[in-house]
């Protein structure tokens, strides 16, 4: 339970709600969360507002997104009896701490930021970057501060965000002359990042080669067959490559029985082992391991009245925790406030 008298330490992460969850976080992320949760004091926000900074287009999305994934969330297994889950549109402190930070970081560190940098390429943005994108790295230093986080668990794509994070805390600090606000310390999965079933880089729901949480039976046997193997790996017979070959990628994420995994690397690259019985053997895997999330997720979908109870719920908590940080913040810097007991 959460207490005030919790010293754990805090973690806060989460997700632009842009789409539902899949494997490739499961692997990532959601698994790690699950684990946490029993020894961390955990919130995960459902970042909406970040997530309109590149999808302004389609604002629908990114609302009805804000359920889906949360969704995902407690399918996986996360409990919001250990995390707190709540939704960042709802916590006004964090767009106020973002508009403050912004006077403590300049334009030529944002624009030098690597994943910014990466992310406006991969966007096609060119010179038209929308500012609240170029600026979103000082809100998730508001999201990461005003929770007064010590560990961030994110993929490896987001250092650099942690790092930009921890500049502005020194910065606020000597501002302050004492250290008010903790560095965060980004926690990096040593699985690698889960490829596409297309081998490209990155599973993604844009490049359509993602397996979503909530796929269906048939969705998952499509997904697996369409998996990227060995393309010189024409007969059974011949001999395979294992690296860069999806479907061995996805039995070392997935399945439990490494002996066997390792026996059938040997037996797939002296020959004789076809793509058909092993894609079988990961398809088992994978329709075991989805099954019941997808049954957890079709339930709770049901009922979205508890859902949106339980978002409610820890937004509240969390709009408490943020403000506070907020109010100690202006009042250590010295910013104005109406005297006490004076009319606003
Ligand atoms: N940037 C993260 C993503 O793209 C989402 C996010 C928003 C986040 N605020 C955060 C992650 C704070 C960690 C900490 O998925």
């Amino acid at each position: 339970m959460l207490t005030e008298t919790d010293n754990r330490p805090t973690i806060l992460t989460g997700d632009r709600t842009t789409g539902p969850l899949h494997l490739g976080h499961y692997a990532g992320s959601l698994k790690n969360r699950v684990a946490l949760q029993d020894t961390h004091r955990q919130y995960l926000l459902l970042a909406d507002t970040q997530a309109l900074t590149d999808n302004a287009d389609d604002p629908r999305k990114v609302s009805r997104n804000v359920l889906e994934v949360a969704l995902d969330y407690l399918a996986v297994g996360i409990d919001p009896e250990k995390t707190t889950i709540c939704v960042q549109s709802g916590l006004p402190a964090l767009a106020k701490l973002t508009l403050l930070y912004l006077n403590f970081v300049t334009v030529a560190r944002l624009e030098r930021n690597p994943t910014i940098k990466d992310e406006i390429q991969a966007r096609g943005f060119g010179r038209d970057i929308p500012a609240g994108f170029l600026c979103y790295p000082a809100a998730q230093a508001a999201d990461i501060t005003a929770f007064k986080a010590t560990v961030v668990p994110v993929g490896e794509d987001q250092g650099p965000l942690i790092e930009q994070t921890n500049e502005i805390v020194r910065r606020v600090n000597q501002q302050i002359g004492r250290d008010i606000l903790p560095e965060a310390c980004a926690l990096i999965p040593t699985v690698g990042r889960l490829p596409g079933v297309d081998g490209k880089a990155k599973m993604s729901k844009s490049r359509g080669n993602a397996i979503p949480l909530s796929a269906t039976p048939d969705e998952i046997r499509d997904a697996v067959r369409r998996m990227y193997t060995d393309p010189n790996h024409l007969y059974a017979s011949d001999p395979g490559t294992v690296e860069g070959n999806v479907v061995f990628t996805y039995l070392d994420a997935f399945d439990p029985d490494r002996a066997a995994i390792e026996g059938l690397k040997g037996h797939y690259r002296r020959g004789g082992l076809g793509d058909v019985a092993l894609k079988r053997r990961l398809e088992d895997v994978l329709q075991g391991l989805l099954a019941p999330i997808r049954e957890r997720r079709s339930a709770l979908a049901r009922d979205p009245g508890y859902v949106l109870d339980l978002l409610h719920v820890g937004t509240q908590r969390a709009r408490a925790k943020t403000q506070a940080t907020l109010d100690e913040l202006r009042a250590a810097l010295g910013l104005f406030a109406f005297p006490r007991g004076s009319q606003t």
